[in-house]
Parts: structure tokens; C-alpha cells; sequence
């Protein structure tokens, strides 16, 4: 794949680089997307029902069945080449910041260090009153378990529709958009806030974006680099084009 020399130089030299990743770079790890049509066995539900509060206090079991489903699928995924080439990007670039929209800990496992992780985990499970991080409870046949601590059923460490995002992490996120001369964003539909925004920060912070997508999304008219296709392939490629690796 042949890649402008200017945005090869522009990455070269970039002493910070911010990249804001969605589905799509776990797309080739067998995890769907969140727009696509939901598979399997919860093909009839709608995700923007299930991941709320209220689908929570409405049907607590079916939502933490929903999420058990989606760690199995998780658990099983394995990191692809679009995981592998970021922590690779992030070795060889002074300062880099890894921001995602992705609930499904992919970047870890594939070794990325500096993850902001804008939506949560769903690796992690937290009581949904205290709001702190559980590791075990007793297994019982009540679902979804209960908080060891207070009783109150536990519920997935991920944002849910409506609610906030972890406010010190998505201050990180911003000021990565804003300070760093190179954006990438990667495998995300750029439409939903306050993730959607930093792309279009960075634009106004004077940074060259990047986007890397097999479609168009809102932000492609205004980037100065498209790629357009898939991160497993375009991302080792693009690192092996920038640094010699040799993926
Ligand atoms: P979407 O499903 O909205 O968008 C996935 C994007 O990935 C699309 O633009 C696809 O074209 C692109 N894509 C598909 N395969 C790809 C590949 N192999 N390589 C690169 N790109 C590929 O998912 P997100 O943009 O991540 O929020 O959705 C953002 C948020 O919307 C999610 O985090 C979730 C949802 O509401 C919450 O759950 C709070």
C-alpha cells in the first residue's frame, strides 16, 4: 500500500501522537461492531435499550446476561494485527496516547501501555450502588450477583447511554487531542459524543488526522489523510512504512 511521504514525515516527526479508536480495529478480531446487526442469540435486541441504566433497573438479568455473552465473545477474541501495530507505534514514538472507545480490553491484552479507555471495560464488574470495582462475590443463583459489601446486584464497569464518562480519563483524552501533532482515528463512525469530538479538537489544535476506515464517516471530508480500508491491514503497513517495521 503506497502512503503520502507527507504523512509519513508528519508521523515520523510527531514528538506526541493521539490515536482514538472504535469497533471497527476489533472488527477483525470477531467482535461486531456495535452498529452492526446485533448476532447470535440477541439478534432482536436493540444495544441502545440494553446498555442503559434503565434497561438495567428494567431487566437486570437479561442485561447481565447480555454482558456475560459479550465477555464469552471477548474472552475468546484474540488482539489482531490493527492491536499489535499501535503498541508497535506506541514503542517507537516519544509520546503516545491510546484512547478508545472499546469495552472489550483488546489493547491491553495486545500490550498497549497508555489506554484511556472513554467507555469502560466490561472485564471489570463494579456494585452498582458504591460504584467501586468488585473481584469476587459468592457465586449464588441470583442474577446478577450481589455486591458482597451492600447487597446491591452487581452491573458491568462499562458507560452506559446517558450516563457520564469517567471525568479524570476523559480529561486525559482531551488534552491528548489538543497538544498532539498527529490524531489518528481509527475504525470508529466519529458520531458518538464526547468521544466523536476529539478527532475534530485536534483538527482545531492544528494536528494532522488521520482516518483510517473501510467507509466514510463525518470527519472524512475534513481530514487531511484517509485511509480507506481495514486497520488489520493498513496499520502494519503503515508502521513498517513509518519505522522499518517488520511486522
Ligand atoms: P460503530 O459500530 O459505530 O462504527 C464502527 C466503525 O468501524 C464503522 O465506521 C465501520 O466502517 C468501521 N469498521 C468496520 N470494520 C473495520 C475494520 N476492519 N477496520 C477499520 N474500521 C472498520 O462503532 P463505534 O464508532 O466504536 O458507546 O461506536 C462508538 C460508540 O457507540 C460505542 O463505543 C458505543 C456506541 O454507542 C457506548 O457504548 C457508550
Amino acid at each position: 500500500m503506497e502512503f503520502s511521504p507527507a504523512m509519513i514525515a508528519a508521523i515520523q516527526q510527531a514528538s506526541h501522537i493521539a490515536v482514538l479508536t472504535g469497533a471497527g480495529i476489533s472488527a477483525e478480531s470477531g467482535v461486531p461492531t456495535f452498529r452492526e446487526a446485533q448476532t447470535g442469540l440477541y439478534a432482536q435486541v436493540n444495544p441502545q435499550e440494553l446498555a442503559s441504566l434503565e434497561g438495567f433497573r428494567q431487566n437486570p438479568m437479561l442485561v447481565w446476561e447480555w454482558y456475560s455473552w459479550r465477555r464469552s465473545i471477548v474472552t475468546a477474541a484474540n488482539p489482531n494485527p490493527g492491536h499489535k501495530a499501535l503498541v508497535a507505534m506506541e514503542q517507537r514514538t516519544p509520546n503516545f496516547t491510546l484512547i478508545t472507545q472499546n469495552v472489550d480490553g483488546l489493547h491491553r491484552r495486545a500490550g498497549s501501555q497508555n489506554v484511556l479507555e472513554l467507555h469502560g471495560n466490561l472485564m471489570n464488574t463494579r456494585c452498582s450502588q458504591e460504584n467501586i470495582l468488585i473481584t469476587g462475590w459468592q457465586i449464588s443463583e441470583t442474577i446478577p450477583p450481589k455486591c458482597p459489601n451492600c447487597g446491591a446486584f452487581l452491573r458491568p464497569d462499562v458507560v452506559w447511554f446517558g450516563e457520564n464518562l469517567p471525568v479524570l480519563t476523559l480529561q486525559k483524552a482531551t488534552q491528548a487531542a489538543t497538544s498532539c501533532q498527529v490524531f489518528l482515528s481509527i475504525g470508529t463512525s466519529a458520531i458518538v459524543e464526547p468521544a466523536a469530538s476529539l478527532p475534530f479538537l485536534a483538527l482545531q489544535h492544528g494536528a494532522d488526522v488521520i482516518e483510517v476506515n473501510p467507509e466514510p464517516t463525518p470527519l472524512s471530508k475534513l481530514v487531511a489523510f484517509t485511509l480507506r480500508g481495514a486497520a488489520g491491514i493498513i496499520l502494519p503497513e503503515l508502521v513498517q512504512a513509518v519505522w522499518g517495521w517488520d511486522h
